[in-house]
């Protein structure tokens, strides 16, 4: 992230944005977690998404991981507070066996706040979601769409992959593509922003 984008995303703007509106939008689609449930944030940033994670969404714990060992120490101090309920690592969501040692079906729910759109290989990083989503576990994804960043004011002022961007459609098709069922998404600003929640189905039998 550049220096524009890092001071956006750490801002009290953007805190108020996840606070009152995306969290709100997330529980409408795929509720709160069940109790005793692992989380995992991709891309943590500064820290406070994975804070909502506990507070609001009622994760036991949080394993959260980004590719910037700035943010992870920015995120060490915002939720030194939650002791070892919160384990941070710097590595890439891509690649969460190297990062975290995550094993496939290891997580009941996994957080994405804006993140997959700065990865080049996004595709790979849906990939891994879906590995380590345990059957029944949630994706709570906020997405910044190609149509977003093809704007102008976003070309100039921040610095992001170019190439094979998605659209909300293309990211909706790869989640099912890797066997997530979308049980519900919306769009906003004339397809700039997705959000949504999208399960890992039980096989039949199962419990969740
Ligand atoms: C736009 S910021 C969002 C941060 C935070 N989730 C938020 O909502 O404030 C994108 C974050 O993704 C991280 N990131 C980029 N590529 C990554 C990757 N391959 N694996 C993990 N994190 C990555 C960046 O370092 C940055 O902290």
């Amino acid at each position: 992230m550049n220096r524009v984008e890092t001071a956006m995303v750490t801002s009290p703007p953007r805190r108020w944005l996840q606070h009152l509106y995306e969290v709100p939008v997330l529980l409408r689609f795929g509720g709160r977690l069940i109790p005793g449930t692992r989380a995992l944030e991709i891309g943590c940033g500064s820290g406070y998404g994975s804070q909502l994670i506990l507070d609001r969404f009622g994760a036991a714990t949080v394993d959260a991981v980004d590719l910037d060992p700035a943010m992870i120490h920015r995120a060490g101090r915002r939720l030194a507070r939650y002791g070892d309920r919160v384990r941070l690592v710097q590595g890439s969501a891509t690649d969460l066996r190297s990062a975290l040692g995550a094993d496939d079906e290891s997580y009941g729910a996994v957080f994405d706040f804006g993140i997959v759109h700065h990865i080049p290989d996004w595709r790979a990083a849906i990939a891994e979601v879906a590995r380590v989503l345990t059957p029944g576990g949630r994706f709570y994804f906020e997405e910044v769409t190609a149509h977003a960043l093809a704007r102008p004011t976003y070309q100039r002022l921040f610095d992001h992959p170019t190439d094979d961007r998605f659209t909300a459609d293309q990211f909706l098709d790869e989640l099912v593509r890797h066997g997530l069922e979308v049980l519900g998404s919306l769009t906003r600003i004339q397809g700039d922003y997705l959000l949504g929640v999208a399960a890992k189905p039980i096989p039949a039998g199962g419990d969740r």
